[in-house]
């Protein structure tokens, strides 16, 4: 028989299998469609010639005009042609059968970018992002929901019609306002309302920074070891990554081994993220220096100081800068939820204008009904209660942590000081395979994220970030006596 006469019998019996007769779409759309799926992934080769509208009808139990309308339909959008005298025949703009086509190898998805491949490779999807010991999650549970959603429903009900469009002022003024008195309060952030703006997210916050203040190729420090979302944003704008080692006072430019002067400086100076350590004030001002030297701007994260156990909090590193080379970005996402979505920066004044006008073009505002009834959340006293609530609990979870690690017999880890924030990092003793002790815990449905993840260059030391705010006692109890047992499990998971 030939070729194509066997490619008709297959069509035939691939439509008869397919056909969905108590379908609400009718036939002939379902022909159309079928048919157009399998021209458009190369089932269906350019040249292939269709069965004759009579034969597939009759083959098929159907009405000559229900194929002849799909053939039809086919025809005007491209997908096939008729050649006078001899059928209809799938026209030439589409590939070859989808078996010449090399198969696509595995961890290489198909036609990501240079940019996209490099980010892809380093995201490192997240293992166990809830529970024992999921870092960076808050106690979500105890959340003020119900004053939450009557804030947000009566904002949603008063919104006018100008506030639910487009917009790019950096926010709801309102909100900037709560947010500038409470940054200058809180965290010495030297600020007006005018240089906030308003993003879903510290993420966001620092993609708009990385794009806005660097060229593809510049050169970016980022703290090693450090967060991996700073590492994705600055990948984002293809910049050139740049360790800079951390040491007990903090990130250290005199470390910095790379002789290419740095367009941007990320630092998390209140509490380094995720070592713990708190920057030292000489620290501060050499960083200040070295920034000024390479005319490089600063990104400050301070993304959970709120959450400090042992003295009030150093101010911010923006509030210290004479000149204004330092951009200063929070979150909400863990004094409220990562859900929530609002995070802010805060820059000098000559840039508000570039920052308002591309934040509102690359990403567009967030939803202001949420704005308005988060600056209610402040003004109203709830902000500033959650926020004491949340930082006594997380002190006994931590101390919870500390003390069931210490009864559980789990070997020779050095736990980091835990002055402040929502983890903490156990240092394993050199030889343990920490990805084969974490796969081991994952079993148990336990999350050791591995410190090595948060380094660009060979890893200085291997542990874990424990996150402990949003895992009760009980969990947190369980998720060491886990822990122990893969530890304490000789052989099998040492390293070679
Ligand atoms: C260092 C650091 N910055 C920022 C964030 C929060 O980012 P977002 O507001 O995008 O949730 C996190 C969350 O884990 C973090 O660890």
């Amino acid at each position: 028989m030939p070729d194509s006469r066997k490619q008709e019998l297959w069509i035939i019996d691939a439509l008869q299998a397919a056909l969905a007769r108590d379908s609400k779409e009718g036939l002939s759309r379902q022909l159309a469609r079928l048919l157009r799926q399998w021209i458009g992934s190369g089932r269906l080769a350019g040249d292939s010639r269709l069965p004759a509208s009579r034969d597939l009808a009759r083959s098929l139990g159907l009405g000559r005009n229900t194929v002849l309308d799909a053939y039809e339909q086919l025809q005007a959008e491209g997908y096939i042609a008729t050649r006078a005298g001899s059928g209809s025949y799938v026209t030439r703009l589409f590939a070859p059968p989808a078996a010449e086509q090399p198969a696509p190898a595995r961890g290489q998805p198909l036609g990501l970018s240079q940019r996209g491949h490099e980010l892809f490779a380093s995201s490192g999807l997240p293992v166990g992002l809830f529970g024992a010991f999921a870092p960076g999650v808050p106690e979500i549970r105890q959340f003020p929901h119900h004053a939450w959603q009557q804030l947000l429903s009566r904002q949603q009900r008063r919104a006018t019609a100008e506030e639910l469009g487009y917009r790019a002022d950096g926010g709801l003024p309102a909100l900037r306002e709560a947010l500038a008195d409470y940054l200058q309060l809180s965290r010495g952030v030297r600020c007006r309302p005018e240089q906030i703006i308003v993003t879903q997210g510290a993420q966001q916050a620092l993609e708009l920074a990385a794009r806005l203040l660097a060229d593809p190729g510049d050169v970016a420090w980022v703290e090693e070891p450090g967060y991996v979302g700073a590492h994705a944003a600055m990948r984002g704008a293809a910049l050139q990554l740049v360790p800079a080692p951390v040491d007990h006072d903090g990130l250290n430019p005199a470390l910095v081994a790379d002789p290419r002067p740095p367009k941007l400086i990320y630092t998390t100076p209140s509490h380094q993220y995720p070592s713990g350590v708190v920057m030292s004030l000489s620290r501060r001002l050499a960083l200040l220096d070295s920034a000024q030297r390479h005319g490089a701007w600063i990104i400050e994260d301070d993304y959970d100081s709120e959450f400090r156990y042992v003295s009030q909090p150093q101010p911010a590193l923006q509030g210290l800068a004479q000149d204004e080379r330092v951009i200063y970005v929070g979150t909400l996402a863990k004094v409220m939820y990562p859900g929530l979505r609002v995070g802010y920066l805060v820059v000098p004044d000559a840039l508000i204008d570039p920052f308002r006008g591309c934040n509102a073009r690359l990403y567009r505002e967030g939803p202001l009904p949420v704005q308005a009834a988060l600056a209610e959340f402040f003004s109203s006293g709830l902000f500033a209660r959650h926020v004491r609530r949340m930082r006594e609990l997380y002190r006994q979870r931590q101390h919870c942590l500390r003390s069931a690690l210490a009864a559980s017999g789990a070997e020779h880890l050095a736990l980091s000081p835990g002055e402040a924030g929502l983890h903490l990092v156990a240092t394993l003793p050199p030889g343990r395979d920490e990805d084969a002790l974490s796969a081991a815990a994952a079993r148990q449905q336990v999350w050791l994220r591995p410190l090595s993840r948060h380094y660009l260059a060979a890893p200085q030391q291997r542990g874990f970030v424990l996150g402990y705010a949003g895992v009760d006692e009980a969990a947190i109890r369980h998720g060491v006596a886990v822990m122990a047992q893969v530890l304490n499990s000789k052989g099998r998971l040492e390293k070679p």
